[in-house]
């Protein structure tokens, strides 16, 4: 699906989630929230999260990333992508893999009634 559901915007802890059955992080901060793929764009190898360097790293050929997704060092030619966000009416984060967003996003999920 390209737009999918990935919890309770109140179940995801703050900071950096990693969704690896979506390949997906979704990122915490306060009430604000946004979400970066996890395919690397040179072959489509899974990244990783690196704490330590607070950069993505991919495990295949070595590409890195910074902590928006752009491009620090290749192979990979473009930065991760960042997809938008929505709350479903039944109150869930859902990300729309069709619409991407730049760097500056962030979606606040409207307080439910
Ligand atoms: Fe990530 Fe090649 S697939 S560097």
């Amino acid at each position: 699906a390209k737009r999918f559901k990935v919890g309770r915007p109140e179940s995801f802890p703050e900071g950096l989630n990693f969704l690896a059955e979506r390949r997906l992080f979704v990122i915490r901060q306060g009430g604000e929230f946004y979400a970066i793929s996890a395919n690397c764009t040179h072959l489509g190898c899974t990244v990783q999260w690196k704490e330590g360097v607070r950069q993505f790293d991919c495990p295949c050929h070595g590409s890195h990333f910074r902590e928006d997704g752009s491009v620090i060092s290749g192979p990979a030619p473009q930065a991760l992508a960042w997809y938008a966000l929505a709350l479903s009416p039944d109150g869930y984060l859902e990300v729309d893999a069709t619409s991407e967003v730049n760097p500056e996003y962030r979606f606040t999920p409207p307080k439910r009634a």
